[in-house]
Protein backbone atom coordinates (compact mmCIF):
# COMPACT_ATOMS: atom_id res chain seq x y z
CA UNK A 1 0.00 0.00 0.00
CA UNK A 2 1.78 3.37 -0.98
CA UNK A 3 2.45 5.62 1.59
CA UNK A 4 -0.13 7.66 3.18
CA UNK A 5 0.69 11.74 2.92
CA UNK A 6 -2.76 13.52 2.49
CA UNK A 7 -5.62 13.69 4.22
CA UNK A 8 -7.40 12.10 0.94
CA UNK A 9 -5.00 9.34 1.20
CA UNK A 10 -6.79 8.14 4.30
CA UNK A 11 -10.50 8.09 3.12
CA UNK A 12 -11.59 4.64 1.62
CA UNK A 13 -13.83 4.18 -1.54
CA UNK A 14 -16.33 1.82 -1.36
CA UNK A 15 -17.89 0.56 -4.72
CA UNK A 16 -22.00 0.36 -4.74
CA UNK A 17 -23.05 1.60 -1.67
CA UNK A 18 -25.63 2.34 -0.57
CA UNK A 19 -26.77 1.39 -4.23
CA UNK A 20 -25.25 -0.09 -7.36
CA UNK A 21 -23.52 2.89 -9.04
CA UNK A 22 -22.73 5.20 -6.18
CA UNK A 23 -19.31 5.57 -4.95
CA UNK A 24 -19.01 6.37 -1.53
CA UNK A 25 -16.61 8.00 0.11
CA UNK A 26 -16.02 6.70 3.37
CA UNK A 27 -14.18 9.01 6.48
CA UNK A 28 -14.30 6.46 8.90
CA UNK A 29 -10.64 5.13 7.69
CA UNK A 30 -9.80 8.39 8.24
CA UNK A 31 -10.72 9.52 11.56
CA UNK A 32 -9.54 5.70 12.53
CA UNK A 33 -5.92 6.91 11.84
CA UNK A 34 -4.18 9.14 14.85
CA UNK A 35 -2.13 11.05 12.23
CA UNK A 36 -5.48 11.47 9.83
CA UNK A 37 -7.83 12.26 11.82
CA UNK A 38 -5.36 14.67 13.57
CA UNK A 39 -4.58 16.73 10.24
CA UNK A 40 -7.80 16.84 9.05
CA UNK A 41 -8.40 18.36 12.45
CA UNK A 42 -5.65 20.73 11.59
CA UNK A 43 -6.47 21.01 8.18
CA UNK A 44 -9.75 21.93 8.91
CA UNK A 45 -9.13 24.86 11.36
CA UNK A 46 -6.00 26.01 9.50
CA UNK A 47 -8.17 28.86 8.00
CA UNK A 48 -9.89 30.65 10.87
CA UNK A 49 -6.68 31.16 13.13
CA UNK A 50 -7.17 34.15 15.06
CA UNK A 51 -10.63 34.55 13.50
CA UNK A 52 -13.72 34.92 16.33
CA UNK A 53 -15.78 31.82 16.41
CA UNK A 54 -18.10 31.58 19.38
CA UNK A 55 -19.41 27.73 18.76
CA UNK A 56 -18.98 25.00 16.20
CA UNK A 57 -22.22 23.78 14.71
CA UNK A 58 -21.71 20.17 13.43
CA UNK A 59 -24.35 18.19 11.07
CA UNK A 60 -25.83 14.57 12.13
CA UNK A 61 -23.93 11.99 11.94
CA UNK A 62 -20.78 12.44 11.04
CA UNK A 63 -20.16 16.36 11.10
CA UNK A 64 -20.57 15.71 15.10
CA UNK A 65 -17.10 13.71 15.45
CA UNK A 66 -15.08 16.58 13.05
CA UNK A 67 -17.09 19.71 14.59
CA UNK A 68 -16.86 18.25 18.43
CA UNK A 69 -12.52 17.77 17.87
CA UNK A 70 -13.07 21.19 16.10
CA UNK A 71 -14.87 22.73 19.36
CA UNK A 72 -12.33 21.29 21.75
CA UNK A 73 -9.55 22.54 20.02
CA UNK A 74 -10.98 26.22 20.02
CA UNK A 75 -12.11 25.92 23.65
CA UNK A 76 -15.81 26.99 22.04
CA UNK A 77 -18.91 25.28 22.69
CA UNK A 78 -20.55 22.67 20.00
CA UNK A 79 -24.06 22.40 18.98
CA UNK A 80 -25.71 19.75 17.32
CA UNK A 81 -28.16 19.96 14.19
CA UNK A 82 -30.20 16.66 14.53
CA UNK A 83 -32.84 14.42 12.19
CA UNK A 84 -36.18 14.99 13.19
CA UNK A 85 -37.52 13.85 16.60
CA UNK A 86 -34.04 13.44 18.71
CA UNK A 87 -33.71 16.76 20.17
CA UNK A 88 -35.49 16.87 23.87
CA UNK A 89 -36.00 20.40 24.11
CA UNK A 90 -37.82 23.07 22.27
CA UNK A 91 -36.56 22.79 18.47
CA UNK A 92 -37.09 24.75 14.84
CA UNK A 93 -37.29 22.69 12.21
CA UNK A 94 -36.10 23.03 7.95
CA UNK A 95 -37.06 20.52 5.32
CA UNK A 96 -34.86 19.84 2.59
CA UNK A 97 -34.75 17.30 -0.82
CA UNK A 98 -32.37 14.51 -1.03
CA UNK A 99 -31.61 12.06 -3.35
CA UNK A 100 -35.23 10.19 -2.61
CA UNK A 101 -37.83 12.18 -0.71
CA UNK A 102 -37.70 14.91 1.89
CA UNK A 103 -35.64 15.37 5.18
CA UNK A 104 -36.35 17.40 8.10
CA UNK A 105 -33.26 18.57 10.54
CA UNK A 106 -33.61 20.39 13.82
CA UNK A 107 -31.72 22.35 16.25
CA UNK A 108 -32.68 23.50 19.85
CA UNK A 109 -33.93 27.08 19.90
CA UNK A 110 -31.87 28.60 22.23
CA UNK A 111 -28.58 26.78 20.64
CA UNK A 112 -27.33 29.96 19.96
CA UNK A 113 -27.41 33.97 20.52
CA UNK A 114 -28.40 36.78 18.03
CA UNK A 115 -24.33 37.91 16.94
CA UNK A 116 -22.66 34.76 17.69
CA UNK A 117 -20.27 33.81 15.10
CA UNK A 118 -20.36 30.15 13.95
CA UNK A 119 -18.70 27.45 12.52
CA UNK A 120 -20.54 24.66 10.45
CA UNK A 121 -19.11 21.44 10.20
CA UNK A 122 -19.71 18.51 8.20
CA UNK A 123 -18.03 15.55 6.72
CA UNK A 124 -18.80 15.93 2.97
CA UNK A 125 -20.82 18.48 0.45
CA UNK A 126 -22.62 16.57 -2.08
CA UNK A 127 -26.21 18.78 -3.50
CA UNK A 128 -25.36 20.89 -0.65
CA UNK A 129 -28.80 20.34 0.56
CA UNK A 130 -28.37 19.33 4.32
CA UNK A 131 -25.61 22.18 4.80
CA UNK A 132 -27.80 24.55 3.27
CA UNK A 133 -31.00 23.29 5.67
CA UNK A 134 -28.42 23.30 8.47
CA UNK A 135 -26.99 27.48 7.49
CA UNK A 136 -30.86 28.59 7.59
CA UNK A 137 -31.41 26.97 11.31
CA UNK A 138 -28.53 29.14 12.33
CA UNK A 139 -29.52 32.02 10.64
CA UNK A 140 -32.93 32.06 11.68
CA UNK A 141 -31.45 32.07 15.68
CA UNK A 142 -29.52 34.79 14.66
CA UNK A 143 -26.04 33.58 14.51
CA UNK A 144 -23.64 34.83 11.97
CA UNK A 145 -21.69 32.03 9.66
CA UNK A 146 -18.14 32.46 9.63
CA UNK A 147 -17.54 29.77 7.15
CA UNK A 148 -18.30 25.78 6.08
CA UNK A 149 -15.90 23.43 6.50
CA UNK A 150 -15.72 19.92 4.85
CA UNK A 151 -13.38 17.45 4.41
CA UNK A 152 -14.67 16.40 1.70
CA UNK A 153 -16.35 18.65 -1.52
CA UNK A 154 -17.94 16.20 -4.45
CA UNK A 155 -17.98 19.18 -7.20
CA UNK A 156 -20.02 17.26 -10.30
CA UNK A 157 -23.22 17.64 -7.36
CA UNK A 158 -22.67 21.39 -7.47
CA UNK A 159 -22.76 21.94 -3.40
CA UNK A 160 -20.48 24.52 -3.15
CA UNK A 161 -22.34 27.05 -5.71
CA UNK A 162 -25.97 26.51 -3.57
CA UNK A 163 -23.68 27.50 -0.36
CA UNK A 164 -21.91 30.29 -2.43
CA UNK A 165 -25.25 31.60 -3.26
CA UNK A 166 -26.35 31.67 -0.03
CA UNK A 167 -23.45 34.02 0.35
CA UNK A 168 -21.09 31.07 2.79
CA UNK A 169 -17.46 30.95 2.69
CA UNK A 170 -16.69 27.31 1.94
CA UNK A 171 -13.66 25.44 2.76
CA UNK A 172 -13.10 21.30 1.93
CA UNK A 173 -9.50 20.11 2.72
CA UNK A 174 -10.49 17.80 -0.71
CA UNK A 175 -12.45 16.91 -3.89
CA UNK A 176 -13.29 13.61 -5.63
CA UNK A 177 -14.58 13.85 -9.18
CA UNK A 178 -16.11 12.07 -11.70
CA UNK A 179 -14.71 8.79 -10.86
C1 LIG B 1 -24.20 12.65 4.11
C2 LIG B 1 -22.98 13.46 4.46
C3 LIG B 1 -23.51 14.87 4.48
C4 LIG B 1 -24.61 14.85 3.43
C5 LIG B 1 -24.17 15.51 2.16
O1 LIG B 1 -24.94 12.46 5.29
O2 LIG B 1 -22.45 13.07 5.73
O3 LIG B 1 -24.06 15.19 5.76
O4 LIG B 1 -24.91 13.47 3.18
O5 LIG B 1 -25.14 15.44 1.16
P1 LIG B 1 -25.84 16.70 0.52
O6 LIG B 1 -24.78 17.76 0.34
O7 LIG B 1 -26.35 16.20 -0.79
O8 LIG B 1 -26.93 17.15 1.44
P2 LIG B 1 -26.14 11.46 5.42
O9 LIG B 1 -27.43 12.20 5.19
O10 LIG B 1 -25.88 10.27 4.56
O11 LIG B 1 -26.19 11.03 6.95
P3 LIG B 1 -25.13 10.74 8.12
O12 LIG B 1 -24.08 11.83 8.15
O13 LIG B 1 -26.01 10.79 9.32
O14 LIG B 1 -24.52 9.39 7.87
MG1 LIG C 1 -24.09 13.52 7.05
Amino acid sequence: MPKKTTVRDYIRTIVDFPHEGIMFRDVTTLFADARGFRMAIDQMLHPYAGMRIDKVVGLEARGFILGGAIAHQLSVGFVPIRKKGKLPGAVISEHYTLEYGEAVVEIHDDAIQPGEKILVVDDLLATGGTAAAGIKLVERLGGEIVSCAFVIDLPDLGGRRVLEKLGMDVHALCEFEGE
